[in-house]
């Protein structure tokens, strides 16, 4: 668990971890929901208070920087949960990618802004060029790439951009950090294979927090 003692039970929802420059953010990005209608506009306005975060160090305990073996997203991708609104409605995480590491393609269903922090990212974004009426395939093509450093962010804006891959092209892991709005591992999404076209459910999940469904699975 990231931040949290044997004391006491370790927090699910809410600020899993406590740091003022976390809090802060949270704060701005409350702000910024009740006042800013769109959601084009919303993830502009973040991003001065967001790319600070990023260039600023000693925020992010070891415990959520680390790959994480037990990955469901495989190559030992490590995603930790720093932020969670009760009602699903907004995450902060963070995204730890060993060297040469990638995730697999994905959408998030949300939007969102996505940063570097350590290290630096390819990011290779696909367009969509069926209807999105078949739940089994999709037919995709490459609509962008680029590369990420430390400060470095995009914004996630569905449908348009919303499936893409990073890759670490670092010498040392790479860490994203990742504010979308919605509760994002924990979200059923979906995982593409752009050479076959199979589209396949996704659920990331957290490596310090359950899902709720798991939680349910997990008591007798
Ligand atoms: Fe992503």
């Amino acid at each position: 668990m990231c931040d949290t003692g044997h004391h006491h039970l370790p927090a699910r929802y809410g600020f899993l971890v406590e740091a003022p420059e976390i809090r802060a953010l949270i704060a701005e990005t409350q702000q910024v929901i009740r006042t800013v209608r769109s959601d084009a506009e919303r993830v502009e306005a973040l991003r001065p208070a967001f790319a600070r975060l990023l260039t600023t160090d000693g925020w992010l305990p070891e415990t959520c920087a680390k790959p994480d073996e037990a990955s469901r997203m495989g190559g030992g991708i490590g995603q930790y949960a720093l932020y969670r609104a009760e009602d699903g409605s907004l995450c902060l995480f963070s995204l730890v990618v060993p060297v040469g590491a990638e995730t697999p393609v994905h959408d998030h269903l949300a939007w969102g802004i996505v940063g570097v922090y350590q290290g630096a990212q390819d990011e290779t974004v696909y367009r969509r060029l069926d209807d999105g009426s078949d739940r089994d395939r999709a037919a995709l093509e490459v609509s962008k790439r680029h590369t990420l450093k430390r400060g470095e962010c995009y914004t996630l804006l569905p449908p348009t951009d919303d499936i893409h891959f990073v890759k670490t092209i670092s010498e040392v892991p790479s860490i994203s950090i990742h504010l979308l709005a919605n509760d994002t591992a924990c979200v059923w999404r979906h995982r593409f294979d752009p050479a076959s076209g199979a589209v396949t459910p996704f659920r990331s999940g957290y490596a310090n927090a359950p899902c709720q469904a798991d939680e349910q699975k997990a008591e007798p």
